[in-house]
């Protein structure tokens, strides 16, 4: 068994922006649920001593706790190289002062869209670009390497050059382009934020010029969108193989969607270790390696390297999380997204909230 390579730490699932693609899940955790500063504390000793290299202190929104200073010198002692996934919107210079004197190594800021309006319209707040302009500016001045991190849909897609050029403009080093995957509050937003097979294909033409003319300069991931492939991702790297992340109140997840499959029951770290939820727990390994698999996955060649596709995705299409991931085109149910596709347009936002 691998030792897991990162922790996603989701230490709240409050945050002042309110994207209609959040991978937070639909029945989000309230306040007090979440563990305690303690309790962190233990879960990051307890994630490096099976091995985890580093942690990404994540949400909702991270710097929405009061306690994110003692949460990332914790990680930071623990050992952990500790990553700050953040909206930006709630971040000063004092904080980030206090969060670099604590340990902290990077930080990976989200945008919305390269054009303001759009960028507020999409997250759903005023105000909210120019504070992750200015959030951007505090990160460099401190010293730290930035990363961004640009969800990428239907309706910003037609920014995406302007994107990576607000990436240069403010000095991240590192550019994720994701296209928004399709479980959660993406799927209940879906028909607004499928990509056209046209707007991928020119996303995916921009993003290879873009590698070559700032080679050295910006690197950036990419990562495409299952709708339009003939084979799934490998998901998580494989479930339980590489992955492991802690929820607000404490679940231990295999993915950040995990809880999306009704039915499943996960370990908490309230009453297990995070050992224990690894390398035993029915959670983990209910859909870990291939013998889980059904046909057609069970003797494909691919069995290996995408692990049957997303569970999340499988469930959230078919209803059932151990079928092949309808994103294969050697799952019948393949045309499940091909109906999605045509059903997709502009409407209006269904906007992430409690309750
Ligand atoms: Fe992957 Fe299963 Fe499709 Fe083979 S049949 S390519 S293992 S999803
Ligand atoms: Fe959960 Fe893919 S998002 S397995």
């Amino acid at each position: 068994m691998n030792a897991p390579l990162a922790l996603l730490a989701e230490l709240t699932h409050r945050c002042p922006l309110r994207c209609p693609y959040c991978s937070n899940p639909v029945e989000l955790a309230r306040a007090s649920a979440e563990l305690t500063t303690v309790e962190w504390a233990r879960v990051f000793e307890e994630a490096a001593a099976i091995g985890c290299l580093q942690v990404h202190l994540s949400g909702g929104e991270p710097t929405a706790r009061r306690d994110i200073v003692e949460i990332t010198a914790a990680a930071h002692c623990a050992g952990l190289y500790t990553n700050l996934i953040t909206a930006g919107v709630l971040l000063d210079a004092s904080l980030m002062a206090r969060l670099k004197a604590a340990g902290l190594d990077h930080v990976q800021l989200s945008v919305q869209d390269a054009d303001p309006a759009g960028a507020e319209r999409i997250g759903g707040m005023r105000g909210a670009h120019a504070r992750k302009e200015a959030a951007a500016r505090i990160v460099r001045e401190a010293g730290l390497p930035l990363t961004l991190n640009a969800v990428v849909h239907r309706q910003n897609l037609h920014n995406l050059v302007l994107l990576i050029e607000t990436a240069r403009a403010w000095g991240a080093a590192r550019l994720e382009i994701a296209h928004v995957q399709y479980y959660g509050w993406a799927l209940a937003n879906r028909d607004a934020l499928l990509p056209t097979r046209e707007q991928l294909e020119e996303a995916t033409r921009i993003v290879e010029v873009a590698r070559q003319t700032h080679r050295g300069r910006l690197v950036i991931d990419y990562v495409v969108p299952d709708y339009h492939a003939a084979r799934p991702k490998a998901c998580m790297g494989g479930w339980g193989n590489r992955f492991l992340g802690v929820s607000p109140a404490g679940h231990v997840l295999p993915c950040h969607a995990a809880e999306s499959i009704a039915g499943m029951e996960f370990p908490n770290v309230r009453e297990t270790s995070l050992r224990d939820a690894w390398e035993d727990s029915e959670a983990f390994n209910r859909f870990r390696g291939t013998a889980w698999m059904p046909a057609p996955c069970r003797g494909c060649e691919r069995a290996e390297q995408d692990w049957g596709g997303c569970r999340c995705q499988a469930f959230a299409l078919t209803g059932n999380a151990a079928a092949t991931d309808p994103a294969c085109a050697l799952s019948p149910q393949h045309g499940l997204l091909a109906a999605a596709l045509a059903r997709s347009g502009a409407p209006a936002f269904r906007y992430r909230e409690f309750g």
